[in-house]
């Protein structure tokens, strides 16, 4: 049985960075934030010994399981697994620019042949859990909304019932995955109008959301947003979700005991996963924070020396010395 969750707020799928770790964090921040693994390629999910570590899901749940492929046998095997570790959600990339991704056949230049994306979300399509898709709005330097309004009518045949739109285009020649998260300009008007035409469909907006309050304003014109980079370099400001975009929720607990809750997760994973990639997701809070850098500069230190009690404490006196509100 499919659970209902809310998707108003979600942090989106980031590669190298939304680890089983941040996502730890982020759930120890936010009750309901909906949540998202980093793209994981079908073939890695099925064959890779490392699976238990990669996807590991403790309890971070409503969380959705994002993949990358079209191969429809590897992704019907994807979706069982998602279901197995007890996700909510299978998600399908249709938006990542990368000339590794295009090799392999997956990601925004799918968005070429809207009949395999269908097949591929028919294949994914399971009794148990959500299926959805992450999107941009095109291909190219130039806008065309009839092209995005043939390919959602198209995809949305298989049945899905959420999109996650990254309303910029993929550029799929000659810039980096990072320049097309900037260089495309954004146009969230297509997803008003694709919403206009299918109001009973879930669309998430993602792209370009870089301020609490700019999130704020615009959840209150779409189904749900989707932030990523204002999450990942800010991780602190999910304290807030739970009350400002679910109602209330006056059981924020400290920035002490939250440090100490992802400390006492982290430990006895020291020895099976490196000290940094474990850190990672809670180094950002000190992002653009004057005063900083003499907890910076001993935290590093410490890291050489895989001390994790010793780092803990830096981000305890941190904490406290800042008084860190999150912003
Ligand atoms: C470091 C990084 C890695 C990303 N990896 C993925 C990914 O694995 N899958 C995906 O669909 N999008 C990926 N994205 C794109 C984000 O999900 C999102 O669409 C994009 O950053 C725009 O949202 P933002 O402006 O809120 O950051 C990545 C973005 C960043 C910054």
């Amino acid at each position: 049985m499919k659970q209902i969750h809310s998707r108003k707020f979600c942090v989106a799928p980031m590669m190298g960075y939304t680890t089983p770790y941040a996502r730890k964090l982020y759930r120890i921040l936010s009750k309901n934030t909906f949540l998202f693994t980093e793209m994981i390629a079908t073939k890695t999910l099925i064959n890779s010994k490392k699976r238990d570590l990669i996807i590991e899901n403790e309890d971070h749940n409503p969380v959705a399981l994002q993949v990358g492929g079209s191969n429809l046998n590897d992704l019907k095997k994807s979706s069982r697994i998602a279901n197995e570790y007890n996700y909510d959600e299978i998600n399908l990339n249709v938006g990542c620019p990368s000339k590794a991704v295009q090799k392999g056949s997956f990601g925004a230049c799918l968005m070429q042949d809207k009949k395999l994306v269908r097949q591929c979300l028919e294949s994914l399509q399971n009794k148990h859990i959500e299926t959805s898709m992450k999107c941009r709005i095109g291909l190219g330097k130039n806008f065309n909304y009839d092209y995005f309004e043939e390919f959602i009518d198209e995809v949305l045949k298989s049945g899905i019932k959420i999109i996650y739109v990254h309303a910029r285009n993929a550029i799929l020649g000659g810039i980096s995955p990072k320049a097309n998260r900037t260089i495309p300009p954004l146009n969230y008007e297509f997803v008003n109008k694709i919403k206009t035409k299918y109001p009973k469909i879930t669309f998430i907006l993602n792209g370009g959301i870089d301020s609490f309050d700019k999130a704020i304003n615009l959840s209150e014109n779409y189904d749900g947003i989707m932030l990523g980079r204002l999450v990942q370099n800010n991780p602190f400001l999910l304290k807030k979700i739970d009350e400002v975009f679910y109602g209330g929720n006056d059981n924020v607990e400290s920035d002490e005991k939250i440090i100490s809750s992802y400390f006492n997760y982290i430990r006895p994973k020291l020895g099976q996963e490196t000290i940094f990639r474990l850190l990672s997701p809670i180094l950002n809070i000190f992002f653009g924070i004057p005063n900083s850098k003499k907890f910076r500069i001993k935290i590093n230190y410490y890291l050489k020396n895989n001390n994790l009690d010793l780092i803990e404490d830096q981000f305890m006196k941190f904490v406290v010395d800042q008084k860190f509100v999150g912003n």
